[in-house]
């Protein structure tokens, strides 16, 4: 691992490091997806192929179920695994409650899934994910192909009543052509720029025929590891109501990224 990593690479490698600290041989470990968890993934692959952590891991994504293959974790499904020890993700905005936008990389259904099939959801994130109001990043919501334009209408409509900013609603595109899911639907990207109460937004959204889930996750997460580029990373545990700092030396040399007493 090199120094010459961007603040923002150095802050997301160092909240995934931390969060390998949860990890113990025999669990069995939700695998997120992102570049946040990326990180996560290639720090627990080195883990089993240099100190013979076995771990199973569930992914929620082709990508990282690639990726984790790539680097030597077990992988299984989700329904072979039936229930996880804890799952390890990224997230797109998380507020003062621990609540969540998740979907930009499109795989919020299945990592909505696999963390509520978990004792335990860490979320790890750079600094900037953090928000006082969610809404900023657009509110991913999965849709069915079937009926598109009569669910996005039911949205536009349900939004007119909802304590939000901005209504534009856009379809996920991937290049010229709508991005598919890995479960094989649309993803409606919800510009809401202020989401006043994502509790009460997340339940109308769900009960929209055609809609399949939203990138909201409420009261799902229990911990959450934010890594800034300095080498400070912050673990906020809501289950036992702790805040511990941890810093990681992050000068150019030979012990770059070992973790050291604050
Ligand atoms: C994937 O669908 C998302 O929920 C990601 O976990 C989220 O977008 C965070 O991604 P980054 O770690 O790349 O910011």
């Amino acid at each position: 691992m090199s120094s010459q990593l961007s603040p923002i690479d150095t802050a997301k490698f160092i909240a995934a490091k931390q969060a390998t600290e949860y990890v113990e041989s025999g669990m069995k470990v939700g695998l997120g997806t992102g570049s946040t968890a990326a990180w996560l993934v290639q720090c627990l692959g080195e883990m089993v192929r240099d100190d013979g952590l076995k771990i199973q891991g569930v992914p929620t994504s082709e990508h990282t179920a690639k990726l984790a293959r790539d680097v030597g974790i077990e992988v299984v499904s989700l329904d072979e695994a039936k229930w996880l020890d804890l799952t390890i993700d990224g997230t797109d905005e998380f507020d003062d409650e621990l609540t969540l936008i998740k979907g930009g990389g499109g795989a919020h259904l299945r990592e909505k899934i696999v963390a509520t099939a978990s004792d335990r959801m860490i979320i790890i994130a750079d600094a900037t994910k953090k928000v006082d109001t969610l809404g900023a990043f657009p509110l991913p919501v999965e849709v069915a192909r079937f009926g598109l334009p009569i669910t996005e209408g039911l949205i536009e409509e349900t939004l007119i009543g909802m304590d939000v900013l901005g209504r534009d609603i856009k379809q996920r595109m991937a290049g010229d052509e709508p991005f598919i899911t890995d479960e094989g639907n649309f993803i409606l990207d919800l510009h809401l720029k202020r989401i006043g109460d994502p509790r009460q937004l997340s339940l109308i959204l769900n009960q929209i025929p055609g809609v399949i889930e939203n990138g909201l996750f409420i009261d799902i997460c229990d911990v959450v590891i934010v890594g800034h580029g300095d080498g400070k990373v912050t673990v906020r545990d809501f289950t036992n109501d702790t805040s511990e700092v941890v810093r990681f030396d992050v000068r150019d040399d030979d012990n770059i990224f070992t973790s050291v007493a604050d």
